[in-house]
């Protein structure tokens, strides 16, 4: 069987580790430095039950309330990984925005979506709840996990499950086998 291709665009405010993220899932680094992204891709091939897969991911600019939500990033993608960090508030409320802006901009009710806090290494730091992450991610029914770039905790965890979302929305697995990952 031929890969399938599969789009995916990580977005949130800035600074809470996309970049990182994706960095770590493909190359397995993690930079302390920081360096905001204007806009970048990776791709990856990730096997996921016996299907290969070639992942696109998108790694956009972080994005604030008042951002213009680039339309380009709903064209073709087929699904998103959204980004906070539990160590920060303000990100946490922007991810609630992007989300709104991504349904209108799809214009659907429901669209494959990974939920993310990221920095879990930064405990001492931390203001968001797991518990405000999930109960936010019910809502939206989208997956939720926290992370960290730097430890290299579920960071492949965040595609895999971004993939069986994607599934799941194309109708190819029942909803509950998402549940086992
Ligand atoms: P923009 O491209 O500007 O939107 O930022 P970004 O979301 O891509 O964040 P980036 O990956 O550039 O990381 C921002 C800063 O946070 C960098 O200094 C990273 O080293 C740091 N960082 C990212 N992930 C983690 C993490 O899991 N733990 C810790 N402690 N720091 C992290
Ligand atoms: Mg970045």
């Amino acid at each position: 069987m031929p890969p399938k291709i599969r789009k995916i665009a990580i977005m949130g405010y800035r600074s809470v580790g996309k970049s990182s993220l994706c960095i770590q899932f493909v190359d397995g680094q993690f930079v302390d430095s920081y360096d905001p992204t204007i806009e970048n891709t990776f791709n990856k091939k990730l096997k996921v039950r016996g299907q290969e897969y070639g992942l696109e991911l998108v790694d956009t600019a972080g994005q604030d309330e008042y951002s213009i939500f680039p339309a380009q990033y709903c064209l073709g993608i087929h699904g998103f990984v959204l980004v906070y960090s539990i160590t920060s508030e303000k990100s946490f409320e922007v991810v609630k925005v992007i989300y709104d802006k991504i349904l209108d901009m799809m214009g659907k009710v429901t669209v494959p979506v990974v939920l993310v806090g990221n920095k879990l290494d930064l405990q001492l730091e931390r203001v968001v709840t797991a518990d405000q992450g999930r109960k936010l991610a019910e809502t939206w029914k989208a997956v939720f996990l926290e992370t960290s770039a730097k430890q290299n905790e579920a960071v492949m965890d965040i595609f895999t499950r971004a993939i069986l979302e994607i599934e799941k929305a194309d109708g190819n697995i029942s909803p509950d086998k998402c549940l086992i990952s």
